[in-house]
């Protein structure tokens, strides 16, 4: 027997989760029957901003379809906080007790008729809407780690040229290379942890979807692709042209010793050892190199004035303002608490140290990835000499 559900409110929305089984200190989503993570309102905030921009852009009400849905707060708030907006929600789920809890929660928000609930296995599901005019306009794959076993299935449902494909990997462990051999088996990369590991785990995934597009003779196009708490997020169009993946992807080479790091473009280009101090360079990749977001998709989604309201609008609003910048510089960042623990320095103000790097004549930002990170296009070497010759002014 389930206990009785409870009411919770996220946005505008209310809906029903089911109470923790057991008495724990804090909220711990997987000690529910039916997961739900109040710690993602962030991404579902998100998914709401994104499906507005592709309403207003496609001018028409849109198709989604979420295969994994959990209690379905996702679904249920699209629908509610963007009333009107969409022809049909599909929130499926396997788990026969997230099922029950979809089919209440679209009641208790009079969703009938706009929202379908189902209890069949997410691929499954997207394969019966892999033909012709069946195709969606919006899926959203959020699941427990990897989204790979679902990424193909996904592709083959959207909408060529026109929709938009989200994803979320949660298994920031494999991708940020703490398991070599297993990064290797889902994602076809290599990868080593570094002080920038968000940064490639968000590149790999890309490479990985930008592949099996491929596989459809299809071009992924990033719109909005970050790093966020425990999480890497991506969505995406895709086009049905010719894929030029390999104008795309590259490597990164590191010197663990001297944090020398390089973007490569071809694996016949990589050096083997350090140009700054000779040590062994580690490679990670392949990993997409190419731009993690589309400025103008940014520009459509931060327009929409009605949806600040939303919990994480300003957090999310600070990164969105971010990543264009980023598109134009190296596949990589400098942690600079790391940086000046090598050379046992006092960390400077990171608003300081790039003003002093564009002065030196080099480009210089911060980066979503990390509040301690900043990226720039001058080599590590040169940073270093900045980075001593503010040491006795900080
Ligand atoms: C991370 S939760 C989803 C959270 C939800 N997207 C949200 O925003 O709250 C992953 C869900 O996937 C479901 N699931 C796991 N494997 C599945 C499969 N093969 N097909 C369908 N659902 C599956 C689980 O029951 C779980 O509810
Ligand atoms: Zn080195």
């Amino acid at each position: 027997m389930l206990a009785e559900p409870v009411v919770f409110k996220e946005g505008r929305t209310f809906f029903q989760i089911y109470p923790p089984e057991k008495k724990e200190k804090g909220f711990v989503p997987t000690n529910l029957k039916v997961f739900y993570n109040p710690l993602m309102v962030s991404n579902r905030d998100l998914s709401i901003m994104v499906c507005a921009a592709l309403r207003r852009k496609l001018g028409r009400a849109i198709t989604v379809l979420e295969p994994l849905s959990g209690c379905g707060v996702r679904g249920v708030r699209l629908g509610v906080e963007l009333e009107n907006f969409f022809q049909s929600i599909l929130l499926n789920d396997i788990n026969p007790a997230a099922y029950k809890l979809i089919k209440s929660n679209i009641e208790l928000n009079g969703l009938r008729g706009i929202a379908y609930p189902f209890n069949e296995e997410a691929n499954f599901i997207m394969s019966l809407f892999s033909q012709g005019d069946w195709r969606l306009d919006y899926i959203d794959v959020d699941p427990f780690g990897s989204p790979i076993p679902y990424a193909s299935t996904a592709i083959r449902a959207a909408r060529f040229d026109s929709s938009i494909l989200a994803f979320t990997a949660t298994d920031m462990s494999v991708l940020c290379g703490v398991y070599p051999a297993k990064v290797f088996s889902k994602y076809g990369a290599i990868t080593s942890r570094t002080d920038y590991s968000h940064e490639t785990a968000l590149r790999i995934l890309l490479y990985r979807l930008s592949l099996i597009a491929g596989a459809y003779e299809l071009t992924i196009n990033p719109l909005i692709s970050y790093y966020m708490d425990h999480y890497v997020r991506v969505y995406f169009s895709i086009a049905k042209t010719s894929p030029n993946t390999i104008n795309r992807i590259g490597y990164i080479s590191h010197c663990v010793k001297c944090l020398y790091r390089s973007k490569v473009v071809s694996i016949e280009d990589a050096a083997l050892k350090c140009p700054l101090c000779g040590s062994k360079l580690l490679l990670s990749g392949p990993m997409w190199t190419d731009k993690i977001c589309s400025e103008e998709f940014i520009k459509n989604v931060l327009s929409d004035r009605s949806l600040e309201y939303l919990p994480s609008f300003k957090r999310l609003k600070s990164v969105l303002n971010t990543l264009p910048l980023e598109n134009d510089m190296p596949p990589f960042y400098y942690d600079i608490h790391v940086l000046c623990d090598l050379m046992q320095l006092k960390v400077p103000k990171i608003d300081f140290l790039i003003d002093k790097i564009s002065d030196s004549g080099f480009k210089a930002i911060r980066t979503h990835f990390s509040n301690r990170g900043v990226k720039t296009d001058a080599p590590v070497n040169v940073l270093k000499q900045i980075l001593f010759s503010l040491s006795s002014k900080v």
